[in-house]
């Protein structure tokens, strides 16, 4: 039940630092003497030399589930060496597209029972690819059908819009990075910070999750506007693509998320005085890519909503030209899990300002279980 929040959304929101200790729960190994820290997902274990021998993983999903699945594959690629490729389940079936017997295909899905997430994984099936499920919901369809997986069990997710179980879906890729990535030296210093920074990701969501006044503020500021971009990149394009789904289904605003090295062929010419655009440039390997993002959006008088780690107003603000929302700063792979949280809470205000449906936006349903 909803306790003391008006709606599921808002306590799905709430209840992340929760939910994401749920799903790491038996499944972290902190390592004693001589021994690594490491992971055990108890539906692989018997199947990570086969995944490890696959030629290619194909990650296939629908919507949010999709999102996660991107912001996972860097890591994903890091540590596996193998390489991930992404499909929307439809348009791997539009297409016909070629799948292996070498191939492992991951089907993510929050409900298990998606439609066209099914329908992939049948074809997948047919063609002998070794299929791998990551779903919340034990006994759903494509926790039957495939081969072996890893349920999230962040808990039943009543909202249509996906929250908690988009930050679990990217927590358990992440854990199966580490899982393929076996225990190489060469990688041991990078998954250990890994580890740990996983053991304290619920705090750092729960830190952010401080900034819901901000973040209503801030919809305040946006309830009338047309239309609201999101620019990211690496580890957070996926991010870009989540916060804009949130805003386009439920504040019913249209939004857009932009890969960001994408900006010079084509989004710039939208850009004007009177149009909100979120630019996320968290501390990675990419920010001074973004910092100078920052400036050409300037530039072109946009007007800007920066996300950043904390302490970095002055680096990116342009001296206060931009308006800046600080979030606590992770290991960049889990940085994705931070960063959603704030636009989670602005997609969730703007609908209530705006008095739209929360829980059930119009035209949309929770399990989409026809094509
Ligand atoms: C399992 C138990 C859990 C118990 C734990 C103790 C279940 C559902 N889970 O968790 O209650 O506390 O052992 O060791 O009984 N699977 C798929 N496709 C999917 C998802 C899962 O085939 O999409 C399969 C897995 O390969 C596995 C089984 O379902 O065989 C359970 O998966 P999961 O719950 O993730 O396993 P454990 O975490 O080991
Ligand atoms: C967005 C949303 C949808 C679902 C999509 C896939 O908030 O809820 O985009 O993510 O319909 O659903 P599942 O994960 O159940 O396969």
């Amino acid at each position: 039940h909803k306790g003391n929040y008006e709606h599921y959304m808002q306590k799905e929101i709430h209840e992340q630092p929760e939910s994401l200790t749920t799903t790491m729960r038996g499944r972290l190994i902190r390592g004693g003497t001589c021994k690594a820290k490491t992971v055990l997902l108890g539906g692989l274990k018997d199947h990570l030399k086969t995944i490890r021998r696959s030629r290619r993983i194909v990650f296939i999903g629908c919507g949010t589930s999709y999102n996660a699945a991107l912001a996972a594959r860097p890591i994903l690629e890091e540590l596996s060496g193998i390489p991930v490729t992404m499909e929307i389940a439809s348009d791997l079936l539009d297409r016909q597209g070629p799948i292996y017997r070498e191939d492992t295909a991951v089907f993510v899905s929050q409900s298990g029972e998606t439609a066209d997430t099914l329908h992939a994984l049948e074809y997948a099936l047919q063609n002998g690819a070794l299929c791998v499920g990551i779903t919340n919901t034990v006994g759903s369809a494509i926790a039957r059908k495939t081969h072996c997986g890893v349920h999230i069990n962040a808990g039943a997710e009543i909202g249509v819009a996906s929250t908690k179980a988009y930050t679990s879906q990217i927590v358990v890729m992440a854990m199966l990075a580490l899982a393929i990535g076996g225990d190489a030296i060469s990688n041991q210093a990078r998954r250990e910070a890994i580890i740990d920074c996983l053991f304290d990701l619920p705090n750092k969501v729960r830190d952010v999750l401080k900034l819901d006044q901000e973040m209503k503020d801030l919809a305040k500021l946006l309830i009338a506007e047309q239309s609201l971009l999101m620019f990211g990149r690496g580890y957070n394009y996926a991010t870009a693509l989540e916060g804009s789904l949130k805003v386009k289904e439920v504040a019913l605003m249209h939004s857009e998320g932009i890969l960001a090295g994408e900006m010079k062929h084509g989004p710039l010419a939208l850009v004007d005085e009177s149009l909100p655009i979120v630019v996320i440039a968290t501390r990675d390997a990419c920010f001074s890519k973004q910092q100078s993002v920052i400036q050409q959006l300037h530039a072109r008088k946009g007007r800007l909503i920066v996300m950043c780690s904390s302490g970095d107003a002055t680096a990116v603000s342009l001296g206060g030209a931009c308006r800046v929302i600080e979030v606590p700063r992770v290991e960049d792979c889990l940085q994705p899990v931070v960063n959603i949280v704030p636009l989670q809470l602005l997609a969730y205000h703007l609908t209530v300002l705006r008095g739209y449906n929360v829980d059930q936006p119009r035209n949309l349903a929770k399990s989409v279980t026809t094509e």
